[in-house]
């Protein structure tokens, strides 16, 4: 399949409608869609991804108004949810809308709901005729996608367009709201951070990890996620890793003596930013091992720490 490198909205769109695979940039990171009227395209996606058949896709909307088309009910606390923080980067899960197929939620009867932010990622979901089914665009399993060439590294060939935008300016995956239930329940940490969520829905209560691995929970949350090739150490802030032959590392703290490779953040921001496009770098580079300062669970550190730990295999 060729794959159709363009940065315009409107082609990509025309593309999305006549039932093609489309990646497309937003705010978290990158997202591999497929209109939820072209079941064709919607196997294309797990196809290209590698991604196993039980793991849900996420359904985009350009608009708050569109969610009357992929959910059957709103809530009380997901509307508050909703009017706080859409659009942006936070998934409500939601009892789904008939018209939403089995194949999108891996035969679930809720349905995540995204609504993005980002400028051109909101041009290419108002073309499209209906919602679009996307996960991130990245080989299943791999670090996801925070910018265009790494989608084409995943996925040229296997899909039929990248729409190129800039790099995502969060780089890691939306937080992820399970409305469905009698309480809020935080399947997966964002940019959305669990203080922001406890000011809107004060009962909120976080996933515990059986939690999440239990279908039908988060699915796709018991598979491992977000690994580069490289081994994962982590280390606290303070502690020095005694690093080994091709090494990186990444953390606020300078660099360790001896790696290859460092990133040193200054912000938590910034940490959550650099992380994937970081890993993919040491991949590219052959780096064998890379050190993660972990940082510590308020805010965004929460959602840094959650990608770190799975990466590395605790979880
Ligand atoms: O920021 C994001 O959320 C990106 C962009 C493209 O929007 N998408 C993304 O999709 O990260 P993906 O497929 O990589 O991760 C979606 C997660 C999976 O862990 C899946 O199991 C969970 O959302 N999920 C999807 N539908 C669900 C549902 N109905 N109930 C519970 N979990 C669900
Ligand atoms: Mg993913």
């Amino acid at each position: 399949m060729q794959t159709t490198l363009t940065t315009s909205a409107a082609e990509a769109a025309a593309i999305l409608n006549a039932g093609g695979v489309v990646a497309f940039p937003t705010e978290t990171v990158y997202g591999l869609g497929a209109s939820i009227c072209h079941t064709e395209a919607i196997k294309q996606i797990f196809r290209a991804k590698g991604r196993p058949g039980d793991n849900p896709l996420i359904v985009h909307i350009a608009t708050v108004e569109q969610l009357a088309d992929v959910v059957t009910e709103i809530t009380p606390d997901a509307a508050r949810l909703i009017e706080r923080f859409f659009p942006g980067p936070l998934t409500l899960v939601l009892r789904k809308h008939p018209r939403v197929p089995e194949m999108v939620t891996a035969g679930l009867q809720t349905v995540g709901i995204r609504c993005p932010s980002h400028a051109v990622a909101r041009e290419f979901l108002r073309l499209a005729k209906c919602a679009v089914a996307a996960p991130s665009a990245n080989l299943s399993g791999l670090p996801s996608a925070t910018n265009w060439e790494a989608v084409y590294h995943d996925l040229n060939g296997k899909i039929d367009a990248v729409l190129r935008g800039t790099p995502s300016a969060i780089g890691l995956e939306s937080t992820i709201v399970d409305c469905s239930c009698p309480t809020p329940l935080l399947l997966r940490a964002g940019a959305i951070t669990l203080e922001q969520l406890q000011e809107v829905v004060p009962n909120i209560t976080v996933a515990t990890k059986a939690e999440q691995a239990s279908a039908p929970k988060s699915p796709g949350l018991k598979y491992p996620h977000y690994a580069p090739k490289a081994t994962i150490i982590l280390y606290h802030a303070g502690e020095i890793p005694a690093t080994t032959a091709s090494s990186a590392s990444i953390g606020f703290a300078e660099a360790p003596t001896g790696v290859t490779l460092h990133k040193q953040c200054a912000t938590l921001d910034e940490y959550g930013h650099e992380l994937f496009s970081f890993f993919r770098r040491c991949d590219a580079e052959g780096i064998a091992t890379i050190f993660c300062e972990l940082p510590s669970n308020e805010g965004l550190g929460r959602a840094i720490r959650d990608r770190l730990m799975r990466a590395a295999g605790h979880d």
